[in-house]
């Protein structure tokens, strides 16, 4: 028999030790302390230490949501990875970080890109391969070492972004109504040239010269890729909540994706949901793309703010330009 529901049975996560404060890199790029805090809300950020892989991170994260869990490595039969930052290009991340972690061989691995919206795509395919009844449980993890593509001479992108990891284990449940009640993801592919990593694809392989440019490096038009946030994030919550019969004041959280404080704040005003709905820790970590929604939800539950019944809605918006929303029932 199919589980009726997927639900959350344990979250983790994980942000390397050091931290880049504002003031430290207004000594290396022309900026501030004071214009990183007004125009993102971001203090500081985790980077990962030189030999710290996106694996490493993501096998702490995982560490913990099993043992958050109460569950073994050998009771996991489905990996997903959400990430831009893979150790390598070729293979998955997943089959890395499934060796480290000592998943059993019969475990399905596989990397997803969806960039910041990645853990919600993630989440909703986890979700759907365990609903379906051929996988028993999954671990869904958002990972991204961002500091090993970012051009640290570029200042309208590098006072941004920062690493980390989250995860969640997901199982079948026969209880009605719990879990994951549903997503809405979708992408708006005409805007790639507004984010992106120019060179080192096959369309345009790395060159000494682009090297040398910093051209496999992201790069980003922040201003347009702000509205186009604000616009994609705010009907992918309306429409969710629409197609489930929910008012906006029904969720107890919003946990968005942390890319700058202004956004969050402009869909609070837009769903008309006072801040304190939502949860907002890119002041210490800055935007960490797929790791921000599992980091963010780790923390959340972690400080008591989640509770049995409650109704949590994620909404992320990213790379792609992809966007997702996801109402889970705990
Ligand atoms: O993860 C998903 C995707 N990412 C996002 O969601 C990020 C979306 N975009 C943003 O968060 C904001 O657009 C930024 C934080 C990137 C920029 O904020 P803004 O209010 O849109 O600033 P702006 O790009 O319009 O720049 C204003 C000024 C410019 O100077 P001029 O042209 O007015 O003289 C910039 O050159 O600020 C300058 N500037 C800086 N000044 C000091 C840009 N970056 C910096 C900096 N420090 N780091």
């Amino acid at each position: 028999m199919l589980p009726r529901s997927t639900v959350i049975l344990g979250t983790g996560s994980y942000a390397p030790e050091r931290v880049l404060t504002n003031v430290e890199l207004a000594q290396t790029v022309d900026t501030s302390d004071e214009w990183i805090r007004t125009r993102s809300g971001i203090r500081e950020r985790r980077i990962a230490a030189p030999d710290e892989q996106t694996s490493d991170m993501a096998v702490q994260a995982a560490r913990r949501a099993l043992e958050d869990a109460k569950l073994q490595p050998s009771d996991i039969d489905l990996l997903v990875v959400a990430t831009v930052t893979p150790d390598l290009i070729m293979p998955a991340a997943a089959c890395i970080i499934q060796h480290k972690l000592g998943l059993p061989t019969n475990t399905a691995c596989f990397d997803l890109n969806a960039a910041c919206s990645g853990f919600v795509y993630g989440l909703d395919t986890a979700c759907a391969m365990v609903g379906s009844g051929r996988y028993r449980k999954a671990l869904v993890i958002g990972v991204e070492k961002l500091s090993a593509v970012t051009d640290w001479q570029d200042r309208t992108t590098c006072v941004l972004f920062g690493d980390g990891a989250g995860a969640v284990v997901i199982g079948g449940s026969d209880e009605a109504g719990r879990g994951l009640i549903g997503t809405r993801l979708g992408a708006y592919g005409d805007g790639v040239d507004l984010l992106y990593i120019p060179r080192g694809g096959t369309a345009a392989p790395a060159t000494a010269e682009s090297i040398a440019n910093r051209d496999h490096c992201f790069r980003m038009k922040g201003k347009e890729v702000f509205k186009l946030a604000v616009r994609a994030m705010d009907e992918a919550a309306r429409d969710i909540l629409e197609q489930h019969g929910l008012r906006a004041d029904q969720i107890s959280l919003v946990i968005p994706h942390q890319a700058n404080l202004r956004i969050i704040e402009a869909i609070s005003q837009y769903l008309e949901l006072p801040m304190e709905r939502f949860f907002v820790n890119v002041d210490r970590y800055g935007n960490t793309s797929a790791a921000s929604i599992p980091l963010a939800l780790d923390e959340a539950r972690r400080a008591g703010r989640i509770a049995p019944g409650d109704l949590t809605l994620l909404v992320a918006f990213g790379a792609g330009l992809t966007y997702g929303s996801a109402l889970i029932r705990w």
